[in-house]
């Protein structure tokens, strides 16, 4: 082989400037945050979590596996937050009540699906996989990939997207937005005239494949995680790094661009971190680490002390008030699957510990928190509740 020229070299070195760009992010945790760490020990952490578990569970209704005050697709949250919770701890304490609840569920509506939302779907199915991977149950699994078996028929193939048809869809679709493929986007509802794709329900589908590749090892599951990790990286990234929300599968016309939602950004971190699990392929990783510095450093959830204030809503239950907890389980899938990136840890650490330390110091009630994590304390709400389980159990093994 011949000693490289100048041309190599160049390139060579322009090549590392731009590896060392993406990943020289900035993981250093802003001074201004309010109490980044935590000295409680673990068994406190525990309690804290299984205390506020046990302050929603009044508000189920057993005959559905819902909560009274909270709509159907947060009610699918609950029982994540539940399952992780027992998965954290080492425990099976709540198996049978989320294992029966979200067998109840699956039973009383196909594929998951209530109201006609692929989202909602996916979220119950991903309910189900935190159960399976907490409890080992099989029909969990089952549930799961009859969901993902039936979402599947709403994606965009690369078939669909040259030949400009869906099958369940009944207009023509959009081949490319802006220059980008549309293959891997999952349209948001199944009625043939919805145009609606967006992030939240491509991340699901992306994150249960890639949870779903990760159990099985059948390749048909990385692949489907692959194109959909593929389409919002080319469609739905905005300058700064957050995700944004949808794009119109007939015309691309875009959502505005100030609807930035942490839980777009939040489920994408979760998809990709298990998604470079299972590939192994650096890309996955470093687009995780990117979203992550941007993401918890975003002034569109956040002023200075670190503290989220998306969803604070004291007197109604809204969507919005679920999305800080989808982020928050994100992020804590992206520490426990990098033990070696120190500093991304010390960073996700430190966010978490701010927003425990809010709802403990600002939101709390007993155990029972605020929607508003600057707080004042208030009354229960269970949209409230729902919102803090998953800080609280991320907790738990976030610190050590
Ligand atoms: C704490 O919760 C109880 C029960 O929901 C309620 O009666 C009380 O007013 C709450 N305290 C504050 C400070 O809001």
């Amino acid at each position: 082989m011949p000693p490289p020229t100048g041309g190599h070299i160049l390139f060579i070195h322009v090549l590392s400037l731009l590896l060392s760009f993406v990943s020289a992010q900035d993981l250093s945790v802003p001074t201004s945050w309010r109490k980044p760490s935590t000295s409680r020990p673990l068994s406190e952490r525990i309690s804290i979590s299984q205390d506020a578990i046990n302050s929603i569970l009044p508000q189920l209704d057993s005959a559905t596996a819902e909560f009274n005050g909270i709509g159907y697709w947060q009610a699918g949250n609950v029982w994540t937050a539940i399952a992780n919770h027992d998965y954290f701890v080492g425990t099976d304490k709540n198996k049978a009540l989320v294992v029966n609840n979200l067998n109840t569920a699956f039973k009383l509506n196909a594929h998951y699906d209530k109201y006609g939302y692929n989202d909602d779907a996916l979220w119950w199915a991903q309910g189900a996989l935190s159960g399976y991977r907490a409890y080992k149950d099989q029909n969990l699994l089952s549930h799961a990939v009859d969901t993902w078996n039936e979402v599947t028929n709403y994606v965009i193939t690369e078939a669909d997207a040259q030949s400009q048809k869906q099958p369940k869809k009944n207009f023509a679709i959009a081949s490319t937005c802006n220059g980008a493929t549309m293959a891997g986007g999952v349209f948001w509802r199944p009625t043939a005239d919805d145009q609606g794709i967006n992030s939240i329900t491509t991340g699901l589908y992306l994150s249960t494949s890639a949870f779903l590749a990760e159990i099985t090892g059948d390749p048909k599951y990385t692949k489907a995680a692959v194109l959909s990790a593929q389409w919002i990286k080319a469609h739905n990234i905005n300058a700064d790094g957050i995700i944004l929300d949808s794009v119109n599968g007939h015309d691309c016309t875009r959502s505005p661009s100030n609807w930035l939602f942490t839980y777009n950004s939040g489920k994408f971190i979760e998809g990709l971190s298990v998604l470079a699990s299972v590939t192994k392929d650096s890309q996955w990783i470093d687009l995780m680490v990117h979203t992550v510095a941007a993401a918890v450093k975003s002034s569109a959830w956040q002023g200075s002390d670190g503290i989220i204030t998306e969803g604070a809503s004291t007197t109604s239950n809204n969507d919005g008030v679920g999305f800080k907890a989808i982020f928050i389980r994100g992020l804590y899938e992206a520490f426990s699957r990098n033990p070696r990136n120190a500093n991304l840890r010390v960073l996700l650490r430190s966010y978490v510990d701010v927003q425990y330390n809010a709802l403990l110091d600002l939101a709390a009630n007993k155990s029972t928190y605020s929607s508003s994590w600057h707080g004042p304390p208030q009354a229960f709400t269970t949209w409230g509740q729902l919102a803090s389980l998953d800080v609280l159990g991320s907790a738990i093994r976030i610190n050590s």
